[in-house]
């Protein structure tokens, strides 16, 4: 017999460091292991009532994609009420899901990537979908990085749309074939279209000086540097002594280094104006997750047409992934047949084919997709070889917890925006992060 339900005793599990103080409050306001109060108004079981979604997908590319699955849910009578939270990789999102549940206004559903939603499922407020993962054959099904990711404490939590590949880099086809430029495969190869492109008023790489996108570029450089055994000491396992190896000296010159390649001065951009910045010609690279790619999609830009992709240098044997998952909220059960709904239709092969063909990403099914474009299947390949070979976003909540990601890219902006911050203090400031933080997590 499949337990669906959180058992009242369910266990509360190892505290992290500022989801400590989250527990507590949760506590506080009786939250924690105990049903939240009915959404009102209750409605009937199946169709005929709504959910409300709380995410932050607002680009062009992203709400089209979106709209795949709020159709589908139409067809079922079920309407999508939007709580939609602007802002690239969800940084405002994550605040405004923390007030909500605070304040006993939890979303019946919620874009929750990474290892985050295992820290809202031991405080017993998440749905379990164990039911319509077993229906559906989800183990089987999917690729067992991902079937891995929504379970906790063999419970599924999540139901998931896509994978995205953070490594990835764009080109603007013409100035590549005007300059006779091929895609950088190693960050020396990059090095040299810098050289060439001096002197011609295009700025090499794109940029935007957003906290997430500069981290962007330096879990990249993390991976490129050392494969996905050193990215996972790092980010992973927090280990302060990856953090004061030679290789994160190198990491940290190469992205201070890297200024010099970005407009001046670099400016906090959404992520949208920086790829427009790519295609309209005024840059010629962008290293971006490939939502960007659905996004240029959507502009009416095709792929070897307008611009080119290639894993980003240093990284193409690699994967640098970040799911995207929704997560449904108890409260009083009253919507459970509509959350589930809308979780088996997130695991149809014709929703994840659609979806993540506009959205830019690959399905979690493990068999390809026929539909996939160039840049889809060779995520796909890189994604299918396995473990070994991907490597979990930092800065989209794969690799550890909010606090200890959002302390990690506070520290590389910092140290990005200010000169007189040495690579050595910077790399001692990473380690006592990692050392305080990874303590906090296993007191
Ligand atoms: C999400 C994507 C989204 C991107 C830009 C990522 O964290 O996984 O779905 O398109 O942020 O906001």
């Amino acid at each position: 017999m499949i337990k669906t339900k959180r058992p009242a005793n369910a266990r509360v599990g190892p505290a992290r460091f500022g989801l400590a103080v989250l527990c507590l409050l949760a506590l506080a306001l009786g939250m924690a292991g105990l049903p939240a109060r009915a959404q009102s108004p209750v409605p009937p079981a199946g169709g005929g009532g709504s959910l409300q979604v709380l995410h932050w997908w607002t680009s062009a590319s992203e709400r089209q994609a979106i709209n795949v699955v709020v159709n589908q849910l139409a067809k079922q009578d079920i309407q999508w009420r939007d709580v939609a939270i602007p802002g690239g990789a969800g940084m405002g999102a994550a605040k405004v899901l923390k007030s909500m549940v605070l304040a006993n206004r939890a979303p019946e559903v919620t874009q929750l990537n990474g290892v985050v939603f295992g820290e809202w499922a031991d405080l017993g407020l998440l749905l379990e979908l164990d039911n319509v993962a077993v229906q559906g054959n989800w183990e089987k099904q999917m690729f067992p990085t991902v079937w891995s990711l929504l379970n906790n404490h063999g419970h599924v939590v999540a139901a998931p749309l896509g994978i995205h590949r953070i490594n990835s880099l764009f080109y603007n086809t013409a100035i590549f074939k005007r300059y006779n430029l091929t895609p950088p495969k190693t960050w020396d190869d990059f090095d040299q279209i810098v050289k060439k492109l001096q002197g011609t008023g295009i700025v090499p790489l794109a940029q935007s000086a957003e906290a997430w996108q500069l981290a962007t570029l330096f879990e990249n450089l993390a991976l490129a540097e050392s494969g996905p055994a050193y990215y996972r000491r790092l980010f992973v396992e927090m280990s302060p002594a990856a953090f004061l190896d030679a290789r994160m000296l190198h990491i940290l010159k190469r992205l201070r280094s890297l200024a010099a390649a970005m407009p001046q001065p670099v400016r906090e951009r959404p992520w949208t104006e920086v790829a427009r910045s790519m295609v309209s010609g005024e840059a010629a690279m962008l290293i971006m997750g490939d939502w960007a790619k659905g996004e240029l999609n959507a502009w009416g830009m095709e792929v070897d047409q307008q611009f080119g992709c290639a894993p980003a240098p240093g990284t193409g044997d690699f994967h640098l992934y970040s799911t995207d998952t929704l997560a449904m909220f108890a409260g009083n059960y009253a919507h459970q047949p509509m959350q589930e709904t809308l979780a088996r239709l997130t695991m149809s092969p014709a929703v994840q084919s659609e979806y993540n063909r506009i959205k830019g990403s690959i399905p979690v099914l493990r068999a390809a997709d026929p539909h996939m474009d160039r840049c889809a299947r060779d995520s796909w390949r890189a994604f299918s070889k396995g473990p070994a070979w991907q490597a979990p976003s930092l800065v989209h909540r794969m690799a550890t917890d909010d606090t200890t990601k959002d302390a990690i890219v506070a520290e590389v902006q910092r140290f990005f925006l200010d000169r007189n911050l040495s690579e050595e203090q910077t790399q001692k400031r990473l380690a006592a992060i990692a050392r305080t933080l990874a303590r906090n997590r296993n007191d």
